[in-house]
């Protein structure tokens, strides 16, 4: 017989227990008594390798909602580069942990790749037009066909009110509310401020895979941003980038991919000798500490 005391911690572990569905039938049949009585679902897509940035996304839709659905699902069809794919940390049972530490209320999808490409991995082409032009778009050919890919299928499934986005892919955030006039798809896009390491490195998955030295050294790229929203407005987008590049250049570690001024809606790049500008822009860095790729931005106005 179970002692009081028993049914008590059997009853806390298993509020702190986070359901795990790897299906959309399973998914929905959990999600189906929300949706009867109108509640909002929130969504917050990840690839997984969950970290304190994830957390405060999963937060904040946890405030905006009362249901919240976490997919964890590592998207080949946004990767250009096969060794990135295979490099990139897969720890769904660690990632449940946390989530079972840090929010357990959460739903988690984690479905197999024939859940979400039955018809194997075709990519469909959106019409991102300009925005998927420049910088990801530029340096990782067919990265956000991957990712609008992904997504619409991941909100056919979950069918949202909300969907959650962190600021750190700026770009991707912007491709994102474009995909759902593109799709009709009605889901509110939300986008959350960057959670960063306490050396100012924005938080990322691909950290995990920094040496000390390199993190130390990758913390150049928030300290760069910041001192081109100070030189923003006195010096030309020319001078700033001329500072940025010679910059890089003395920090062993790191290899600028891009350094961009672009506009913060239509992500067309900042004509190079404005100095006083009219409209919102942002300034975005894509460089790799050894073969770890990161990426981050500032809004400078
Ligand atoms: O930002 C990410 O982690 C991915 O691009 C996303 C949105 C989960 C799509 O795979």
């Amino acid at each position: 017989m179970q002692s009081a005391s028993n049914i008590l911690i059997l009853h806390d572990l298993k509020q702190n227990m986070v359901q795990v569905f790897h299906t959309k039938e399973a998914l929905n049949r959990q999600l189906l008594p929300h949706r009867k009585k109108h509640e909002n679902i929130g969504l917050v897509p990840t690839m997984g390798a969950l970290h304190t940035g994830h957390i405060s996304l999963i937060n904040a839709a946890l405030q905006a909602c009362e249901v919240v659905v976490v997919s964890i699902f590592v998207n080949p069809t946004q990767f250009n580069n096969n060794a990135d794919l295979d490099a990139y940390p897969r720890s769904l049972d660690s990632d449940i942990k946390l989530l079972e530490q840090e929010c357990a209320s959460c739903i988690v999808f984690a479905p197999e790749t024939t859940e979400i490409y039955p018809n194997g991995l075709k990519t469909e082409h959106f019409k991102f037009g300009e925005l998927a032009a420049q910088m990801e778009g530029k340096y990782r050919s067919g990265h956000f066909d991957g990712v609008g890919t992904v997504l619409k299928r991941l909100f056919d499934i979950v069918q949202p009110d909300k969907a959650f986005f962190g600021e750190k892919d700026y770009q991707q955030l912007l491709i994102v509310k474009k995909l759902i006039t593109l799709t009709e798809q009605a889901v509110e896009i939300i986008g959350c401020p960057i959670n960063r390491e306490e050396n100012g490195l924005a938080k990322s998955s691909r950290n995990k895979r920094l040496t000390a030295k390199e993190q130390e050294q990758a913390s150049f790229i928030y300290t760069s941003l910041q001192q081109v929203k100070r030189d923003f407005g006195t010096k030309s987008a020319e001078e700033i980038t001329k500072w940025v590049e010679q910059a890089f250049k003395e920090h062993p570690l790191l290899d600028l991919e891009y350094f961009e001024i672009a506009n913060a809606e239509s992500l067309l790049s900042i004509d190079k000798n404005t100095k006083n500008p009219d409209k919102k822009y942002r300034a975005f860095i894509a460089a790799y500490a050894n073969k770890v790729r990161l990426i981050d931005n500032i809004a400078l106005n």
